[in-house]
């Protein structure tokens, strides 16, 4: 782990389809997870550039033949390739676990969120638990990230859980609609009020 960095590993339960999210530092003990649960892995899914969210694309691509999938505007930017461009609301399956993407600019200008299973929601770093993404790194924007959170994050049903690229919280995961009554960055009413929080 670095910089608290969640990783997460989504599979289909009946068919072990398996896809990784945001593999880091920890591709050793990600390979091992799969090998243990006899997994078997599709895809690599990047929600930024970042490579604290990338670095361990290779080490498993290597070796295991899988997929790279990010959006086409942080993909450019990722190393070693990506192999399947997503835009807003693609769809894919991993097994019969379905996976939503919807397109969430504002960390960077290509950062995406991923919906699984109309259950779950992970965030990379558009929004953590309290908190959203920084918005003043490379490619960043204070103003994306306002639009994101109003149009997209906050339409969200409130059952969905949000699992996000770090552990920044008080607690690793929380429902939408409990975000939606104590994250200070949903909470702002306008591009003024956010500006002052970030
Ligand atoms: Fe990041």
């Amino acid at each position: 782990m670095d910089f608290d960095n969640f990783c997460y590993i989504i599979y289909c339960p009946k068919n072990l389809n398996a896809a990784v999210v945001d593999p880091g530092n920890d591709s050793l003990k990600i390979l091992e997870f799969i090998k243990t649960n006899n997994l078997k892995l599709e895809y690599i899914i990047n929600t930024h550039y970042h490579s604290d969210h990338t670095s361990g694309n290779q080490r498993i691509k290597n070796s295991l033949s899988s997929r790279v999938i990010a959006s086409k505007l942080d993909g450019n930017k990722i190393n070693g390739g990506v192999d399947i461009f997503v835009g807003d609301n693609d769809q894919l399956n991993v097994g019969e676990v379905s996976i939503k993407f919807l397109l969430t600019p504002g960390h960077t200008p290509g950062g995406i969120c991923l919906i699984i299973n109309n259950e779950a929601l992970i965030t990379g770093d558009t929004l953590f638990i309290g908190d959203c993404g920084r918005t003043d790194l490379p490619g960043g924007s204070l103003k994306e990230m306002f639009r994101t959170i109003q149009d997209k994050i906050k339409n969200l049903p409130d059952h969905l859980i949000v699992y996000p690229g770090h552990d920044y919280g008080d607690k690793p995961f929380d429902t939408i609609g409990n975000q939606k009554l104590t994250n200070k960055t949903l909470l702002a009413k306008n591009l003024r009020d956010f500006s002052k929080l970030t």
